[in-house]
């Protein structure tokens, strides 16, 4: 019997062997080319810009574009409605529907490039609510990722007005996706900042949408190896590529290279640190940020001016917990009961 176990274990061993001998580790993704459609002509621009005088340049910026871009995406025209599309508004939605609706939103996006061999990766908020547990912040109001110039001509050229039919089984959550790409996108500088978003993946039921935004080499003389977005988020190339391979609502994802530089140099290292946000909780143990109740136990203490002060209950400091008097206070105490 023992023999039997001492030979299992040493073919097991043996085959374990092999085996990681065998799987080489995946080599490393090349970082794709940034394929750049106005290359040429930015440098030509750019060139032009250096060489103008020093003094111009201040007022070059001032000067206002002379042609005027009408805002392509349209938000329903009330207030606090701007995260839904103007054109599949019906009303606000709920929470719950809300958290679920971006849920598959994001799913179904991932779901649908993957299946079209599309790049892209999460962005900004998106990129955040990953850092923290691969899911969506649950205040979050809409979605972001984004893609190279590349990547955004063909989806401009070849995927305008894709609708997409996505069934989740186990939820039983059916819905239709709209790919709407912006046709200013192939002005890639930030303009007059009307069409700052490149494309949005849109939830037809609600309106809701993922906000796509293409990343370019714009001033390839001045910033060589700096690709950004019309809304002036400037990346390495490097710090993006190659991407990471990942996961986000449970699905496969891809996150930039440099994602925890890319999120300081955005929110700051504190995005890393603060537990209270939006009147929410990072709760370690379950490893999600929880709705904080606004309830909070209290008991009534009355102080010697007859007024009440509520106490936390679960204050450690128990009477502590009453602040002292300022300064002021205490002047004015003084000569109150002199
Ligand atoms: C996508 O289609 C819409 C609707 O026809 C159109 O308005 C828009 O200009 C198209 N976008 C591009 C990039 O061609």
């Amino acid at each position: 019997m023992i023999l039997q176990n001492y030979i299992y274990s040493v073919l097991l061993l043996t085959l374990t062997i092999i085996q990681s001998c065998a799987a080489t580790p995946p080599a490393p993704a090349e970082p794709p080319r940034i394929k750049e459609i106005n290359y040429e002509k930015n440098i030509a621009k750019n060139a032009h810009r250096v060489n103008i005088k020093n003094s111009n340049m201040g007022e070059m910026a001032r000067t206002p574009v002379k042609e005027k871009e009408p805002k392509y995406f349209r938000e329903p025209g009330v207030a606090a409605a701007g995260h839904y599309d103007g054109r599949f508004w019906l009303g606000f939605v709920s929470d719950e529907e809300r958290k679920s609706s971006l849920k598959h939103l994001i799913r179904a996006w991932l779901q649908w490039t993957q299946s079209q061999g599309i790049e892209t990766w999460l962005a900004h908020g998106t990129l955040l609510g990953w850092w923290w547990n691969n899911e969506i912040l649950p205040w979050d109001t809409d979605l972001d990722v984004q893609v190279s110039e590349a990547t955004l001509k063909t989806l401009a050229e070849s995927f305008n007005l894709t609708t997409w039919s996505y069934n989740f089984e186990q939820e039983n959550f059916q819905r239709e996706y709209l790919l709407d790409i912006n046709p200013y996108w192939v002005n890639r500088l930030r303009g007059t900042a009307a069409n700052l978003i490149d494309g949005r993946w849109i939830d037809k039921s609600t309106g809701l949408f993922i906000d796509i935004t293409g990343l370019s080499q714009t001033h390839g003389v001045t910033r060589p190896g700096v690709i950004s977005c019309k809304n002036l988020h400037r990346y390495k190339i490097q710090e993006i590529y190659p991407l990471r391979d990942t996961r986000f609502e449970n699905f496969k994802a891809f996150v930039p290279n440099s994602y925890e530089k890319i999120l300081i140099k955005e929110y700051r290292s504190k995005a890393f640190t603060v537990t209270e946000f939006e009147r929410h909780e990072w709760q370690p143990a379950p490893g999600e940020w929880v709705k904080k109740t606004t309830f909070q136990p209290h008991r009534l203490h009355r102080l010697k001016n007859g007024k009440f002060m509520k106490i936390k209950i679960e204050d450690p400091r128990g009477l502590e917990a009453v602040p002292q008097p300022t300064f002021w206070q205490n002047v004015w105490r003084v000569w109150h009961y002199w």
